[in-house]
């Protein structure tokens, strides 16, 4: 069965409300296409306003809580997403293993807090290049993802992103052996896991420095469901053709 692709874009720490049209833009373009999901996960901030701006498409945060409620200063819990008009997170990007030390069996709990506030949820892993370097990096990502899936999840609902660090913001692009053979390993690890069927239903995007020039190349490699996109998601002049080469 053919996976439908999903290209979403990650706003990170970028965005005020004067930036929303792009939003707009974004969403108007996504009406148009076949065949292909799109997102946006924009800062929490944003959530509501985007909604508004967009009216029907798929709005995210960037992180969520794993607890329902409670005394966690700072964070978001996955009804609050829900309420602020969100139909998805991400949960375990890099940047927040690195910078705030999250582990794989936090970014489990978060995704199933996710899935259980009724959002969908993008897990992501990847390696570091020293990783990579030792020669270690299919084993180390697979260890990862595994760790960081739920206990039960809908393939509908849960998609994975394979983002090595080092082409994370840098330009640099994991070549298509390097990206098809992690997401092939990564899929074989997964029915090993968790069986075929769910296997072969899940979706594995790729995520580092896509472009609308590298975009048609990476998202017809074998195994590659979709893209989560950084630097390229914030105008809808760069996102629209990556969201354009995820067509059916
Ligand atoms: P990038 O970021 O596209 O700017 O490399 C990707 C990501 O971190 O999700």
């Amino acid at each position: 069965m053919a996976r439908r692709k999903l290209v979403a874009g990650n706003w990170k720490m970028h965005g005020l409300g004067a930036d929303l049209g792009e939003a707009t833009r974004i969403s108007m373009s996504a009406e148009t296409l076949d065949g292909v999901d799109v997102a946006l996960c924009v800062p929490f901030t944003l959530i509501e306003r985007a909604v508004e701006a967009a009216p029907g498409f798929a709005v995210g945060g960037q992180d969520v809580h794993h607890e329902e409620k409670g005394a966690f200063t700072g964070s978001i819990s996955a009804a609050m997403l829900k309420d602020a008009g969100a139909s998805l997170v991400i949960v375990g990007h890099s940047e927040r293993r690195e910078a705030f030390a999250e582990t794989s069996e936090t970014v489990a709990a978060k995704a199933a807090a996710a899935l259980a506030g009724d959002l969908d949820v993008i897990v992501c892993v990847g390696e570091s290049l020293d990783v990579r370097e030792a020669g270690n990096a299919l084993e180390t990502v697979s260890a990862q993802l595994i760790a960081s899936l739920p206990e039960t999840f809908d393939t509908d609902c849960l998609s994975v992103a394979y983002e090595p660090i080092w082409a994370i913001g840098t330009g640099k692009v994991a070549g298509p052996e390097e990206i098809e053979e992690m997401h092939g390993h990564l899929r074989r690890q997964v029915a090993a896991a968790r069986g075929e069927e769910i296997a072969g239903a899940l979706r594995i995007l790729y995520g580092g420095s896509v472009k609308g020039e590298n975009a048609d190349t990476i998202l017809h490699l074998s195994d590659v469901d979709g893209a989560l996109v950084g630097g390229a998601s914030l105008t809808a002049d760069q996102f629209v053709p990556i969201m354009k080469a995820g067509q059916a």
